[in-house]
């Protein structure tokens, strides 16, 4: 069985004192719910902090981009190495920095392959905007930013997927679990083609776009949902604490 993931995007939030009380808020009673991995993904100036705070926890770090060189003159950027010293994880080709910052899928399939080089798990952000999903165009756009990201990948080891509808992420309008769960079908059916069936049965693939505690439920009772990839309500303790305790229960009574 796959064990579910519940992973706190907290964006451009927190100072790291910040960052620190909401890693205090919510540690102890995270760390009883030991059936889900849970991961929070700070701003990058918090994690050193926040790795030390968590010595010897359950709760995992990781970043929320990298750049894919290993180090050189690249102004501003953080490398696969220096995120691979303090985290486990990190969030690649998240659509805010598909959007905003111009990452083309040839830069996210960079990234996938630097992450995966430096031992690090990614969780690969894919989805459509709405104007995609309008036209029917779903799945033809996830499979297109998945076998992008994949290219040359032989062996996706550790890494998680996020399906993310565009229009679902800070929105409050969260995509229904039934369609969550039938487009996660799809890429993992994409997924047995490229990598092949093990990896496939495998990995998880999570769902992200307005989860709340009060959502997380439907989500969670789809077969083929292995998680969340929580944005707003992570910066919660008890929205995000809600979440990973409803994943526990539910992902294990079946
Ligand atoms: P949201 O963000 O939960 O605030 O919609 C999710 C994400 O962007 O990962």
């Amino acid at each position: 069985m796959r064990v579910p993931l519940i992973a706190g995007n907290w964006k451009m939030n927190t100072t790291v004192a910040e960052a620190l009380e909401l890693v205090r808020a919510m540690k102890d009673e995270l760390e009883k719910v030991i059936s889900v991995e849970k991961v929070v993904c700070p701003p990058f100036v918090s994690l050193a902090p926040v790795k030390e705070l968590l010595a010897g926890s359950t709760i995992k770090l990781g970043a929320q981009n990298l750049f894919f060189a290993e180090k050189g003159a690249y102004t501003g950027e953080i490398s696969p190495l220096m995120v691979a010293d303090l985290c486990e994880y990190v969030i690649i080709g998240h659509s805010e920095r598909r959007q905003h910052f111009h990452e083309t899928g040839d830069i996210v399939n960079k990234k996938i392959m630097a992450a995966l080089k430096a031992g690090l798990k990614p969780i690969l952000c894919i989805g459509e905007r709405l104007e995609e999903n309008e036209s029917g165009k779903t799945e033809e756009v996830v499979a297109e930013q998945l076998s992008t990201a994949l290219v040359g990948v032989a062996d996706p080891d550790g890494m998680a997927i996020a399906y993310e509808p565009v229009w679902a992420i800070g929105t409050g309008k969260p995509a229904t679990g039934e369609q969550a769960n039938g487009t996660i079908a799809f890429i993992r059916q994409n997924i047995a083609q490229v990598c092949g069936g093990n990896v496939a049965r495998e990995i998880r693939i999570l769902y992200g776009g307005s989860v709340n505690s009060t959502n997380a439920a439907e989500f969670m009772q789809q077969p083929e949902i292995d998680g969340a990839l929580v944005g707003g309500a992570s910066l919660k303790a008890n929205e995000f604490l809600s979440i990973v305790n409803q994943a526990s229960i539910i992902k294990h009574s079946k």
